[in-house]
């Protein structure tokens, strides 16, 4: 029997609660069809939730919250919609850093930036310029991001450390290719969140997530409130998290 950590009644403000909350925000497109629209349509309405989950995660004193907005294999979508998409993302980025940066968000970008345009990739760069002396919340968007992207991407560094001298490959150890990857300075993701009903990593942070809780819902990202964030939590709040260790190890380190 999972212990049951979540006190009848408790409120979210009193539950355990996650650090770092990462989420594949999914099902823009179906929510848009549902309606008749263009899939686009369900892409801008997806911003609005993000704007309702920053604010939960916010309020909830959160300190992290990875959103994936554009993974690396999303490049094979029709060119009119991976357009449209780049330009939301821009017209998303001149609206909203202000507010972010004035409630004390700082952002990072995660993935690989290069294949955006100049003008997407300068805003990328001064977002987090002007939000990295934030102290609040830590808003961090996967943009063009792969979970293989970023552990290859981290081998390569260190084989070119090895390659000037300065590595020994003996020396080369999870801890020390953990510390190349994405946002491994910052605490590991605790919940992981997919909305739209599919069950799967589609290449998110497939490292990071070794021992995320992972929690699926079937809504569809742009009907993701409050409510939704609310109730991920607390299934999150009511695992026990063991690490490979057995359930009575846990309760004792947690009694100690
Ligand atoms: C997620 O919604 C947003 C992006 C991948 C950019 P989708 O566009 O994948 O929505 P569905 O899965 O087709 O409904
Ligand atoms: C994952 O969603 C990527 C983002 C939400 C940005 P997809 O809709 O691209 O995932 P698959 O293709 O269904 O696995
Ligand atoms: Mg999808």
């Amino acid at each position: 029997m999972p212990q049951e950590h979540v006190q009848a009644g408790a409120t979210v403000a009193e539950q355990r609660l996650p650090r770092h909350v990462a989420i594949i925000m999914d099902g823009n497109g179906r929510w848009a069809e549902q309606r008749r629209l263009p899939r686009y349509m369900g892409h801008r309405q997806g911003v609005k939730a993000v704007r309702r989950v920053v604010e939960c995660c916010r309020k909830r004193g959160i300190e992290v919250l990875t959103l994936f907005a554009f993974s690396s294999e999303n490049w094979r979508r029709p060119p009119s919609e991976v357009g449209l998409l780049m330009d939301l993302f821009v017209r998303t980025l001149r609206k909203e850093v202000a507010r972010l940066h004035k409630n004390g968000v700082r952002l990072r970008f995660i993935g690989d930036r290069s294949a955006f345009d100049h003008k997407l990739q300068s805003l990328m760069n001064s977002a987090e310029e002007q939000t990295a002396g934030n102290t609040g919340m830590i808003l961090a968007i996967a943009a063009n991001y792969g979970g293989r992207w970023d552990i290859a991407d981290a081998a390569r560094r260190l084989a070119t450390r090895v390659a000037a001298g300065e590595l020994r490959p003996e020396a080369i150890d999870t801890e020390l290719l953990g510390r190349e990857l994405s946002i491994t300075d910052l605490p590991e993701p605790d919940l992981f969140v997919r909305t739209g009903g599919e069950q799967r990593i589609s290449n998110f942070l497939l490292w990071q997530l070794a021992y995320t809780e992972l929690y699926f819902t079937d809504l569809l990202w742009p009907d993701f409130d409050a409510a939704a964030f609310d109730e991920a939590l607390r299934s999150f709040a009511g695992r026990q998290r063991r690490f490979g260790k057995t359930g009575h190890q846990v309760e004792q380190d947690e009694g100690a």
